[in-house]
């Protein structure tokens, strides 16, 4: 599986496979050959996963329950991303490499290529350091003449999508430092870029990302920030994070507790529809792609983002 969270329930010990190995299996053995040939031998991992978290309990979908959980998991980030004291707990050696670039090259598909396109603006206004957001299954194939010193940042929830991992591969024949931002410890691009940031947001299941979206913007608005402070920049510094994703989290509260009112306006206005349009500028254009994204993915109803 490239999930250990699709057989938590038979087992919490877990064996990576890395690329071009092969595997003999018998009822009581492991063993792993590498493309040589050779016997690797590798321990099996625990995996931090509780079972419960992948229980959906008296929701009726999976998707519903991962909105709901959002203003927890904003509460979570600001426990693992802030100190007491209000100091940024990231690396600094992942600050100093980013700070040091000319140029930050986000890569990443659908929802969290989106989350990349908001991240753009934070990052850019936090540290002035000049972003570009790739789309992994186009970079992977056609690469941009690259900066003199450039840093890509992969955003992606489960760390497994092929795309973005053969732009990483790319990346790491030629010796670039890399951050990979994903929800998912030991996942494939965690394990093959220079750094990590996880988004604390527990499993998400259902095919159409929510929590991890929105967890991805406020994992970059930390790193916005701190890198901003980094660099000396004023709006950086000014910037109270706590205070202001607290009240994203009340905010996103109030919305769960609105659910039935959006239920009754779905009802009135897109029952019968077959076309729809989000449009927005800046800011907006970004999450209109994402709102187009989920209501297509959802509903099958023709979304575009404008
Ligand atoms: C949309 C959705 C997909 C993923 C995309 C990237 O709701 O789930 O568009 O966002 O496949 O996946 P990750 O983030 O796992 O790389």
């Amino acid at each position: 599986g490239s999930d250990a969270m699709a057989m938590i329930n038979e087992t919490d010990r877990f064996v990576e496979i890395m690329d071009k190995e092969r595997i003999s299996l018998t009822s009581d053995s492991i063993e792993i050959f590498n493309e040589q040939e050779e016997l690797v031998t590798r321990e099996a991992y625990q995996a931090e996963i509780d079972a419960s978290d992948t229980e959906k309990g008296l929701y009726p979908h999976y998707m519903l329950k991962e909105i709901d959980e959002q203003p927890t998991v904003m509460r979570t980030l600001i426990q693992e991303y802030v100190t007491l004291n209000s100091e940024s707990t990231i690396s600094p050696d992942i600050l100093s490499e980013i700070s040091e670039s000319d140029r930050i090259y986000i890569v990443g598909c659908g929802t969290s290529w989106h989350a990349g396109l908001v991240g753009k603006k934070m990052l850019e206004e936090l540290t002035g350091i000049p972003v570009e957001v790739n789309l992994a299954s186009e970079m992977g194939y056609d690469m941009p003449i690259l900066s003199k010193k450039p840093y890509f940042i992969f955003l992606t929830q489960s760390g497994e999508t092929a795309d973005s991992r053969q732009v990483l591969v790319k990346i790491n024949e030629l010796n670039l430092p890399s951050l990979t931002i994903t929800n998912v410890k030991g996942s494939t691009l965690s394990r093959e870029a220079t750094h990590t940031l996880l988004l604390h947001a527990g499993p998400e299941i259902a095919v159409a990302s929510t929590k991890a979206y929105t967890s991805q913007i406020a994992v970059m608005l930390f790193l916005s920030k701190a890198l901003g402070e980094v660099l000396g920049n004023q709006k950086a510094k000014d910037l109270d994070i706590v205070h202001e994703l607290g009240i994203v989290a009340s905010s996103m509260e109030s919305l769960v507790d609105e659910k039935e009112s959006y239920a009754k306006l779905s009802e009135t206005f897109l029952a019968d529809t077959r076309n729809s349009f989000y449009i927005g500028r800046g800011l907006d254009y970004a999450v209109s792609l994402e709102g187009a994204l989920k209501l297509k993915e959802i509903s099958y109803i023709q979304a575009e983002g404008f």
